[in-house]
């Protein structure tokens, strides 16, 4: 049971949620997510980013976007309350290494993945830019936390309602041809990794992603977040949650992703994969 300490609504949607949870707070590292469960046994288990986390406190911060049935009941719930399952850290952290000029781009609730990430690269003296964006203004959120890592933060809107309108893989490219990233890193819908991707392969930069498909037991046992990779089939909860975006299969992580999406549509559904229920 983890106590919910602080909530704060950030945007239409889009929820900052503090937990405790110190031993994972202890050891989770940069790109690493939970498993959250609520309603014990029979609830939904469902993946989050740690966007944030204070080892001395024994807190985690999590920003949630409300987009189905548990994540609208993760941010209904009020501080006091408690969250019935927390499982990790999970996954790899993602490689902090001395790259040199970093790009990062978040779209949409991407940008808390993005966050301690692109903090821990720039803490160790990787030049960093950041490219942020969304459909519309008030779904930009993160923006005063990203603007302590680069002042000159570029947000970009689909409707121009804030910053220019564009999608983010317009600065993305100038920055390619002008400024000359060692490593993009992009995080946010599969569609616009994809195309960061694609934006990317070009001018040959690297380009890490953060892949958010549906996850099950987050062990590597249920296969539910397959994925192919270049030649080879991962496992995004034990193998990732980053890869090179240049070598996964786009389209097959996205048909995967709609699996299970009459059920999902289902407001009462509650996942029993495995309880023969
Ligand atoms: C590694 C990882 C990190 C993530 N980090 C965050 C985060 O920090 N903040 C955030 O708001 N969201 C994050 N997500 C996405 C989040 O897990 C889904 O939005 C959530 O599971 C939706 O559940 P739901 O019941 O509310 O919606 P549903 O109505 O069940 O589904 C809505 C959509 O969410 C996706 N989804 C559904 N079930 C799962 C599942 N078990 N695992 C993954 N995706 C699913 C599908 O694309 C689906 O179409 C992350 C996903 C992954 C894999
Ligand atoms: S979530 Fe089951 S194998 Fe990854």
């Amino acid at each position: 049971m983890n106590k919910i300490l602080y909530k704060k609504q950030l945007s239409q949607n889009v929820f900052s949620m503090v937990l405790e949870a110190p031993l994972i707070a202890r050891e989770r590292k940069p790109g690493q997510f939970i498993i959250v469960q609520l309603g014990g046994d029979f609830g939904e288990r469902i993946p989050l980013t740690i966007a944030d986390a204070d080892a001395e406190k024994g807190t985690i911060s999590l920003i949630i976007q409300a987009v189905g049935v548990t994540t609208l009941r993760l941010v209904n719930l009020n501080v006091g309350e408690y969250v019935a399952n927390v499982l990790g850290p999970l996954g790899h952290p993602t490689p902090i290494k001395k790259y040199g000029k970093v790009i990062g781009v978040g779209g949409g609730i991407g940008v808390a993945p993005l966050h301690p990430v692109v903090q821990a690269l720039k803490a160790i003296g990787n030049e960093v830019k950041i490219v942020i964006g969304a459909r519309s203004k008030e779904l930009i959120v993160m923006e005063k936390e990203l603007r302590v890592i680069d002042p000159d933060l570029t947000i970009v809107t689909d409707d121009g309602s804030y910053g220019k309108k564009a999608l983010v893989t317009e600065p993305l490219k100038e920055a390619c041809e002008t400024w000359k990233p060692d490593l993009a890193i992009a995080m946010g819908p599969p569609i616009m990794m994809k195309f960061c991707a694609a934006t990317t392969r070009p001018f040959n930069v690297h380009t890490l992603v953060s892949l958010n498909t549906i996850m099950i037991d987050g062990t590597g046992m249920c296969g539910g977040c397959r994925v192919n990779v270049g030649d080879e089939t991962k496992f995004v909860c034990v193998d990732g949650p980053d890869f090179d975006g240049h070598l996964v299969d786009w389209d097959n992580m996205m048909l995967r992703l709609g699996t299970y999406r009459a059920q999902e549509q289902e407001a009462d559904h509650r996942c029993r994969v495995g309880l023969n229920k």
